[in-house]
């Protein structure tokens, strides 16, 4: 399915792949004419099935992406049989209130995230942010938009756009609308140390900056010998 151009969920047959949880990444692969094989890891957008569902953005001059474009319906693509990677809530703090923030396609792992029971059983409240270029890009909008109709008291969707004007969402930086507080603002929600975990995924620049506000704001790490906040997944 495309979302915009260059933009798009890609549905696999997952049998062969071992369970895995919400959070992990799985590699995909194309082996090139010449016979050798590509491949990248990409965080799984949907939990453990029969199909299995990624959220992809097309890279200027990559190397894979690029080549999405020509699959088609019954094309074989190549895929790890194990997951791997620790963005998950196992490894995530427990906390009255858990902020999910991404940039572009690091919004995958959430949705795995939300489709599943465990977020729901754990934290009372659950805000997820998603910052893009434009409206456009800002996939799986109408499944959230009704999660946060059917589940009003305990889950808040903040979509923010930089390269365009709409009134459907915030408009700016995920790091300018976290430094003038109008994402808690918008969430009703605050940014504590003794009340917050915070998931961080996408582009390495948005993470560097919001970790280091975070940690201005007296929010830590988290590591499992060291109990903080904060937990990041970079994408490159
Ligand atoms: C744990 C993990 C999970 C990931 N999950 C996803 C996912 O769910 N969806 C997804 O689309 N990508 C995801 N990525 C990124 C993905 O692995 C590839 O790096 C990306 O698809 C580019 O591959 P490529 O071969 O087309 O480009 P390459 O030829 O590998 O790289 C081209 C350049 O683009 C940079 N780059 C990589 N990704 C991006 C990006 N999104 N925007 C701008 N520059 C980029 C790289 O640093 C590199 O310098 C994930 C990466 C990691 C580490
Ligand atoms: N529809 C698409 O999304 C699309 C389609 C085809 C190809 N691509 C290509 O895919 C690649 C990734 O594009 P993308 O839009 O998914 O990801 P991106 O460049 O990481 O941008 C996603 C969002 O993150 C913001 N951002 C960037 N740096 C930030 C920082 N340091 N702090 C806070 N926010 C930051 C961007 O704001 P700014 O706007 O201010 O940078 C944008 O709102 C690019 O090569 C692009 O050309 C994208």
């Amino acid at each position: 399915m495309d979302w915009a151009d260059g933009l798009f969920t890609l549905r696999i047959d997952a049998r062969g792949v071992q369970p895995y949880d919400p959070g992990q990444f799985l590699h995909l692969a194309i082996q090139q004419p010449d016979g050798h094989v590509i491949n990248r890891p990409y965080s799984v957008a949907s939990p453990y099935g029969d199909e299995i569902e990624f959220f992809i953005v097309e890279v200027a001059d990559g190397k894979l992406t690029p080549q999405f474009r020509h699959v088609n319906v019954g094309d074989e693509i190549l895929v790890s049989e194990n997951a791997a990677g620790s963005f998950t809530l196992a490894k995530t703090p427990s906390a009255k209130c858990i902020w999910l923030i991404a940039t572009g396609t690091g919004i995958a792992p959430y949705i795995a995230m939300l489709r599943d029971k465990e977020i729901w059983q754990r934290y009372q409240k659950i805000v997820l942010v998603h910052g893009t270029r434009y409206v456009r890009d800002l996939g799986y909008r109408e499944e959230l938009c009704a999660l946060r109709e059917s589940r009003a008291d305990q889950f808040t969707y903040l979509p923010a756009i930089t390269r365009e004007e709409h009134k459907c969402a915030l408009n700016g930086r995920l790091t300018t609308l976290l430094q003038d507080r109008s994402l808690e603002k918008a969430a009703k929600c605050e940014i504590a140390h003794d009340t917050t975990a915070i998931m961080l995924c996408g582009n390495p620049d948005m993470l560097n900056e919001m970790e280091q506000q975070l940690i201005d704001r007296n929010l830590k790490k988290h590591r499992s010998k060291a109990p903080g906040n904060i937990v990041a997944e970079r994408y490159w």
